[in-house]
């Protein structure tokens, strides 16, 4: 199975950001029990490269990715330290061709007709859709799917278990993706059951809503 393939079989992307190393297995456990088999670490705290480590070394069901990528360093670090996939709130032309280059995903955050033609120039098929709500939501990616029907979205930004329906039953939307399925308080708190509850209920509706 392609990478893309895999986004979408799961259908959702967690945007995750940790504050301590000792959260990120259990995170990732309760995730997995909930579902999700993808997480994109954020590069929003310092220990994010540790966090992408532990869990693909101790949680390799789970395709950890690193997210908020800002530039090839970053990307680099991510990799050397298990990251499958790097994800990317706006598009750094060095980084996609460093990732293209190393046969890692890159999904870059496009929003105009501009940045998703430079997108496909450089190749990809899937960008991200950052922030959703802001960029028009679902309805700008009806209308940007008509002239880049190739193109599959990753909408984050807004989205909820209240809206992720209209995302998911477009057939452009590759998958969703946010951070109300792991929650800071949520994490902070150690509430894991929660969190696998939330998993639970955007798996649902994924697949309710794809049958
Ligand atoms: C992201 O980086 O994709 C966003 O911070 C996620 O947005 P959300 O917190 O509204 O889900």
């Amino acid at each position: 199975m392609t990478f893309s393939e895999r986004v979408f079989n799961t259908g959702i992307v967690p945007v995750v950001v940790l504050n301590n190393v000792e959260d990120a297995v259990p995170l990732a456990n309760a995730l997995l029990k909930g579902g999700i088999d993808f997480m994109e670490i954020t590069f929003r705290t310092e220990c994010a490269a540790e966090c992408i480590a532990k869990i693909s070394k101790e949680v390799p069901e789970v395709v950890v990715g690193a997210g908020t990528v800002l530039n090839v360093e970053q990307a680099k670090l991510a990799v050397e330290n298990g990251a499958k996939f790097i994800v990317s709130p706006g598009l750094d032309e060095e980084t996609v061709t460093w990732a293209i280059g190393n046969n890692i995903p890159v999904i870059p955050g496009c929003v105009t007709p501009t940045e998703i033609m430079k997108a496909i120039s450089l190749g990809l098929k899937v960008v991200k859709f950052f922030p959703a709500d802001v960029y028009g939501g679902i309805k700008a990616i009806k209308a940007l799917s008509a002239p880049f029907g190739q193109i599959k979205f990753l909408p984050t930004g807004g989205v909820s278990e209240a809206n992720l329906k209209d995302f998911i039953e477009n057939k452009s939307v590759a998958a969703i993706g946010g951070s109300w399925v792991c929650k800071k308080d949520d994490i902070a708190n150690h509430d894991w059951d929660k969190i696998t509850t939330l998993s639970e209920n955007a798996v649902k509706i994924i697949k309710e809503t794809r049958t």
